[in-house]
């Protein structure tokens, strides 16, 4: 059945009854009041402005009380997100309330990526919902919802114009976030100057195309109330936790030589109207814009990116389990794909490896046959040495053998001589005649 048969067929079934006594139904809006009270309320506030512009004073002055908090120092490396959750009890309403710091914005010396600590967190808030939405077995009921449903823009009462970290910072939040940009320290500025600040403010969000939240004026209670208030933007505040007594009643203010700025008097500042605002008037519907309009928008976005889509290409509405089916089958194709380069992959490198392991044989192989060779030359020369050694100690041994021979034959020859002139020695003294002719031709 087409939708538009259907909306027919259901508006046909429609009927209004009269009822014939009371029933009871219109104890709903109660029953639902009296849920919501004993389940409590949450509420998180993003303060985002430079160290020490009093935001911390801000949130005591708010809520009437003294939330624990420290100094943050000037020498932050980057911007860190601080929350703080507080347990509040307001007649028998129970709240929730976190107050998350930007701690250290404003302070580094190049401050292009200051907004995106802040973004993430933001996000990360979304994040964890969505995950909570999307498990089988989800406990929304009782499910401590951290996302961001206001933040306060603290801005510096400089009476010039908004810096542009600001504009930037503002800028990139401003889709995922309800941006109430507040003058800080507006006891630090002249009445007129504060006039003349907040109009360039808003044209500078303006011509910068920031999307600040705007009090609702669809619901009729409310109505006048808001848009008056709209027309207040941004407010100029004070805060203290000082108590001083101004004629005959204490009240929060900030006592100085020339005078006491008092915080909850509407001639002196706007915290009166911000709290209006912010707390009594406005609380439930920044909670519901958190969910509808931005928190729709991170979901949106998210589903899309992972492949959700409400309708087919032909514009028919497309389920989500076909959508589901046709990711995993996508998905599955891409891990069989994925599997398949894989094994190539693994193929391919066992074979390059393979032939890289020969080709290291091969080298090994030659490198071994060159060294038998030279190690064969080496040994034929060796060889070749002792022969010709072997043949010199050969000749050596002739020659020595040789001498020998000789030296004992000249030793033979020389032991047989003495006696030969022994004999001839005796021949020659048995001779006197000789002797004396001898000695006659000597003496002559
Ligand atoms: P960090 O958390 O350290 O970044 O500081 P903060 O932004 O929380 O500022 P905090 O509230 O600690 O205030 C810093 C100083 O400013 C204190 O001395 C406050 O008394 C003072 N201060 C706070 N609000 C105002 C204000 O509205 N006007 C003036 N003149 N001073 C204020
Ligand atoms: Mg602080």
């Amino acid at each position: 059945m087409a939708a538009t048969d259907l909306e027919r067929f259901c508006n046909e079934e429609k009927r209004n009854l009269s009822l014939g006594g009371h029933v009871g139904f219109d104890s709903l809006p109660d029953q639902l009041v009296s849920k919501s009270v004993t389940q409590g309320f949450s509420f998180n506030i993003l303060c985002v402005g430079e160290t020490g512009i009093g935001k911390s004073t801000l949130m005591n002055t708010l809520f009437n009380t003294t939330f624990e908090t420290e100094e943050a120092s000037h020498y932050e490396n980057a911007v860190r997100l601080r929350p703080r959750t507080y347990d509040l009890l307001e007649s028998n309403v129970h709240l929730k309330l976190t107050i998350v710091d930007a701690v250290g914005f404003g302070d580094q010396i190049n401050k292009d990526e200051s907004y995106r600590p802040v973004v993430d967190y933001i996000d990360t808030q979304f994040e964890n919902y969505l995950q909570e939405e999307l498990k089988i077995r989800r406990s929304l009921f009782n499910y401590h919802d951290t996302r961001i449903h206001v933040c306060l823009y603290f801005i510096t009462p400089t009476g010039h114009s908004l810096k542009s970290l600001d504009l930037v910072t503002m800028k990139k939040l401003d889709s995922k976030v309800n941006i109430i940009p507040i003058i800080a320290k507006a006891d630090t500025i002249s009445k007129s100057e504060l006039h003349k600040f907040k109009i360039k403010i808003m044209s500078e969000l303006v011509s910068n195309g920031v999307q600040i939240y705007q009090f609702p004026t669809d619901d009729e209670a409310v109505t006048e109330i808001n848009s008056v208030m709209n027309a207040h933007l941004p407010f100029a505040v004070v805060g203290s936790t000082e108590e001083v007594k101004v004629g005959n009643k204490l009240v929060r203010a900030r006592q100085y030589p020339w005078g006491v700025v008092q915080v909850e008097n509407e001639s002196h500042c706007d915290f009166v109207k911000l709290r209006e605002m912010l707390i009594r008037v406005n609380m439930e519907d920044l909670r519901e814009q958190t969910h509808t309009r931005h928190y729709e928008l991170y979901r949106r976005c998210k589903l899309e990116e992972m492949g959700f889509k409400d309708t087919d290409p032909d514009s028919q509405p497309f389920s989500l389990q076909e959508t589901y089916e046709t990711k995993r089958k996508e998905f599955l194709g891409e891990l069989q794909k994925k599997e398949e380069e894989m094994r190539q992959m693994f193929v391919n490198k066992v074979k390059e490896t393979e032939s890289e392991l020969k080709e290291k044989e091969r080298e090994l192989h030659e490198k071994f046959e060159h060294l038998k060779r030279i190690h064969q030359e080496e040994k034929r020369k060796v060889e070749e040495k002792r022969r010709e050694l072997e043949e010199e100690m050969n000749a050596f041994n002739r020659r020595k053998l040789a001498v020998e021979t000789l030296q004992s034959q000249s030793l033979q020859a020389t032991s047989q001589q003495p006696l030969k002139k022994d004999k001839d020695k005796k021949n020659f003294f048995s001779l006197p005649s000789a002797c004396s002719i001898t000695s006659g031709r000597h003496v002559n």
